[in-house]
């Protein structure tokens, strides 16, 4: 009998060259196979049509487990299809992956298990929209901002958070005309909530719900509080939490856990939380901003390089609904990512600039080089506009480390936050 791994990892971002390079670390793996990879080079690429088609390869294969980094297969229902072929996933199935492409699901889910968030009202057309933000705007002469969220997956681009009457209107227009197809066809309109965000990312195997120390992202281009948004400039893990923060957490978890008990959820993935610490009706404590049913990137970068434990050993024993004997153990120092991004994104990001690494090695200086968007010609890096690489470390003063790396990397118009501190 073996008793090592055969291991698919599904998708080509930073996030899971993170996850693939935990994997390919551990005693526990047998062969690594990749598909949709991206540039780095961890194991076997597997080629395919569709996910039927990879799914047949991979029984073929015999692969012990499929483990999916982004949204997009999973909301597509690639586990229902591994798992009509007897493959074991980590992936959150079809069904439940609508906490992430429908927010007005993940609303319901919220609503129905007296999970706290934002209020909201649902917008199908423009008079509608009209109405909800003539009655938001008020008499008090100051237009409260609201978020606009249209429903469907839009890519990181379908929150707005607008600060007066006509540009929530011109937004909301937008999305109707369908900016982005079938999935801005409808959107929430929700209240506004100030507050200091938390990202928690939890694995869940039917029976148990492990989360992971919290993390916090880095989502503004800048440190101005009106840049826009992108898919993440950084992130660190653990967040510091005080008392208060963290027994109020405890109590979101066992409130999460405890809704999956009673949906009878029963796959095995990730679960994020993106959590914002707000005041509602007098009382502080967490509030759910969106589900994600991966997870987090950057967020997942720096917390495998934070844990001590085998990842491995962690998703075998969700497999085998042990999540409940697993105790996760953490490095003392903490860990951080930056990202390297092209000059331009998230707007016009610029294509195909050469990348060349510091002499000094990155394995010199406990430096991990995660691959967002890169590609390999005839033995050279270049970069592939928006997000390059995601560069992670740990120690007591991890952005310091890696800002100084990222400044002797050279790629012309490299864009990084140099204002990045642990808080
Ligand atoms: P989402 O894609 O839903 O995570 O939203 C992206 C970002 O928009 C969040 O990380 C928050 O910074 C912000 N955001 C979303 N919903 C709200 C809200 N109701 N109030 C304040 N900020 C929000
Ligand atoms: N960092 C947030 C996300 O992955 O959606």
């Amino acid at each position: 009998m073996r008793t090592t791994l055969n291991i698919l990892v599904f998708g080509s971002g930073a996030r899971e060259h993170a996850i693939a390079e935990s994997i390919s670390k551990s005693p526990l793996l047998n062969k690594l196979y990749l598909a949709e990879a991206g540039a780095f080079d961890l194991g076997e690429v597997i080629e395919f049509s569709d996910y039927e088609d990879l799914a047949k390869k991979c029984a073929v294969l015999k692969i012990d487990m499929a483990v999916f980094g982004p949204e997009g297969p999973l909301c597509d229902g690639i586990v229902d299809i591994f798992k009509a072929h007897n493959l074991p996933c980590i992936g959150v199935d079809k069904h439940f992956s609508q906490l992430e492409s429908s927010k007005l699901f993940g609303k319901k889910f919220m609503e129905k298990h007296g999970i706290k968030t934002a209020k909201y009202e649902v917008i199908a057309d423009i008079e509608e929209a009209s109405a909800a933000i003539l009655s938001k705007a008020g008499n008090k002469g100051k237009f409260p901002s609201v978020v606009i969220k249209a429903d469907g997956l839009c890519g990181g681009k379908g929150v707005v958070i607008a600060n007066n009457e006509a540009f929530a209107q011109r937004t909301i227009n937008e999305f109707l005309e369908g900016k982005f197809g079938d999935n801005s066809k409808t959107i929430l309109l929700e209240e506004f909530l100030q507050g200091e965000e938390l990202s928690l990312m939890s694995l869940w195997d039917g029976k148990t719900l492990l989360s992971f120390a919290p993390s916090r992202d880095f989502k503004k281009l800048n440190k101005s509080s009106s840049a826009p948004n992108t898919g993440g400039m950084g992130a660190f893990c653990p967040a510091k939490l005080n008392e208060f923060q963290r027994k109020k957490l405890d109590e979101y978890k066992n409130k999460l856990k405890k809704s999956l008990e009673l949906e009878k959820a029963d796959f095995v993935g990730f679960i994020y939380s993106g959590l914002i610490m707000a005041q509602k009706d007098g009382a502080w404590d967490w509030h759910v901003l969106e589900y994600n049913v991966r997870l987090g990137d950057p967020e997942a970068q720096a917390t495998l390089a934070h844990l001590k434990t085998d990842f491995l050993e962690v998703l075998q024993a969700a497999l085998a609904q042990n999540l409940d004997k697993i105790k996760l153990d953490y490095n003392e120092d903490i860990s951080a990512c930056l990202t390297l991004a092209c000059e331009g994104y998230p707007k016009t990001p610029r294509d195909r600039k050469k990348i060349t690494l510091p002499e000094e090695t990155a394995e010199n200086r406990d430096i991990k080089v995660f691959y967002a968007g890169v590609e390999e010609i005839d033995g050279e890096m270049y970069s592939k506009g928006g997000r390059v690489l995601s560069l992670c470390t740990t120690s007591q003063d991890p952005f310091w480390d890696l800002k100084n790396f990222a400044k002797e990397i050279e790629m012309e118009n490299k864009y990084f936050r140099t204002d990045l501190e642990v808080r």
